[in-house]
């Protein structure tokens, strides 16, 4: 059965290389899924891969269905799961184009539907979350990393902001008193949705832009996509490397 999964965000909407073997329109408890799961074979080996923001791109991130996202990858097998997102760099060392695999996630959205675990309390309902992220699967993906000779950092704290707007300078330096190297707007709820259904979980971060007040002048979406493009070609090679680890 497929067990390997890759959530696509801006900039990796689609995953080059990957052919379609069928696309599952899939419901859930929690209604769709940002798109229909794709089972698809990346060099002969199958995998799934789901658009977080939709097959066009039309999803803002406060309104993606993360529970009904993390739900089909599950019943459709997956049990690790690559999250592949756009985000800000803070740290000096961060800049456009970094890749990061981080190791920590401190969680500032508000008004999402967070959790799996409503109403049923026989369920157990708290996780352990003192590591966010699958460690077996961050290793496995610095090590494919290296192997692909793809430059990654990795560790690092990634900050979830409710977005769709950016941040201020000032929420920024906030974000880095409490010990954020990167500011994201769809990390969680998706990682601790993935530890409640047990999946193995890692995120993968494409730096777009200098946080707001770290580079020069106003942040663009041009510039965003613009150094979004190197950096997602190499995050292809470095899941290549991966998926072919298996
Ligand atoms: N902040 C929040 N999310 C982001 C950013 C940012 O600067 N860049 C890309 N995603």
């Amino acid at each position: 059965m497929t067990e390997l999964a890759v959530i696509g965000g801006s900039g990796f909407d689609r995953m080059q290389g990957l052919e379609i073997v069928r696309k599952e329109q899939v419901d859930t408890p929690f209604g769709r899924p940002s798109a229909p799961l794709i089972h698809g074979t990346f060099q002969a080996r199958r995998i799934l891969f789901l658009p977080r923001h939709g097959e066009a791109h039309t999803i803002p991130p406060h309104q993606v269905n993360y529970r009904a996202n993390l739900w089909a990858l599950k019943q459709a097998g997956a049990t690790r799961v690559v999250g592949v997102a756009a985000v800000g760099g803070i740290h000096g060392e961060m800049g456009p184009g970094t890749i990061v695999i981080p190791d920590q996630i401190i969680d500032y959205t508000y008004g999402r539907e967070h959790t799996l675990f409503e109403g049923d309390l026989s369920e157990i309902t708290h996780i352990d979350f003192t590591l966010p992220y699958c460690e077996s699967l961050r290793r496995t993906l610095i090590v494919a990393a290296e192997r692909a000779a793809v430059e990654v950092i990795n560790a690092g704290t990634y900050g979830a902001t409710q977005g769709p707007r950016l941040e201020s300078a000032m929420e920024i330096n906030r974000l880095e008193r409490d010990g954020c190297d990167l500011v994201g707007m769809t990390g969680m709820p998706e990682a601790a949705l993935a530890r409640e259904l047990e999946l193995c979980y890692a995120g993968c971060a494409v730096v777009a832009n200098r946080a707001a007040g770290r580079g020069e002048g106003e942040i663009t979406m041009a510039e965003i996509e613009r150094n979004l493009v190197g950096g997602m070609e190499r995050v292809r090679l470095l899941l290549s490397a991966w998926i072919a680890a298996f």
